[in-house]
């Protein structure tokens, strides 16, 4: 794929988010997934890990519909969209655990969805090794708080340590599967892993 190519499905997904209102191109990721793999079901209650600004919420919401629940978090503050609940928090502190918990009452969620990017250092080992630990982090979230038989949607920078992580996942879901979709950028690295129907020991 040429650079020219690149440049322009990039904007394509960009301007395509602009006019249906999305607030980010990795919108189009989510719906990717969602088409390949249906993560997500009517009435779900769904954790969106690393939400800002808001676009996985607002698919998310699309698809789960007035009786599902989102409940987005992120370090970052996200400007406010109708019926869907934002945290302001770190995933690797245990009191941002505690208010999602919270949150939920008794219940626990039928989805855990994660987006979270570290910070680019620009060092690809870096990088690398710091999207493995907040994959990690994510999948401790799940582990908390997803149901029996929930699903698992994670990102992640491929690398050295991708098989580990795939490994510590298949010991919790009773499918695991690797997947690039289209709107993710052809020179970038990032993977999603889709775990499905987590298995509550
Ligand atoms: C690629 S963006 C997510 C885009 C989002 N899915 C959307 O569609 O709008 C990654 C997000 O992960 C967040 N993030 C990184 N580390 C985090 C952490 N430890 N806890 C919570 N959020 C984190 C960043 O602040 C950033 O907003």
């Amino acid at each position: 794929m040429t650079r020219w190519y690149i440049e322009k499905k990039k904007e394509h997904f960009y301007k395509e988010a602009k006019r249906v209102g999305y607030r980010a191109r990795s919108a189009f990721k989510l719906k990717q997934i969602q088409n390949k793999f249906k993560i997500l079901n009517i009435g779900d209650i769904v954790i969106d890990l690393g939400a800002a600004p808001g676009g996985w919420s607002q698919v998310a919401k699309e698809i789960v519909g007035k009786k599902g629940k989102i409940i987005g978090v992120d370090i970052l503050p996200i400007k406010p969209i109708n019926e869907i609940e934002f945290i302001q928090g770190d995933i690797t502190d245990k009191n941002t655990i505690q208010i999602i918990k919270q949150k939920m009452g008794n219940r626990k969620a039928d989805v855990i969805i994660s987006d979270i990017a570290p910070d680019i250092s620009g060092n690809y080992s870096i990088d690398h090794a710091r999207s493995i630990w907040l994959c990690e982090k994510a999948l401790d979230t799940a582990k908390t708080l997803l149901k029996h038989g929930g699903n698992f949607v994670c990102k992640l920078f491929d690398g050295e340590d991708t098989k580990k992580i795939i490994q510590q996942i298949e010991q919790c879901f009773s499918s695991v599967k690797r997947f690039t979709p289209q709107a993710s950028r052809k020179r970038s690295s990032e993977i999603y892993i889709i775990a499905k129907s987590f298995i509550k020991k």
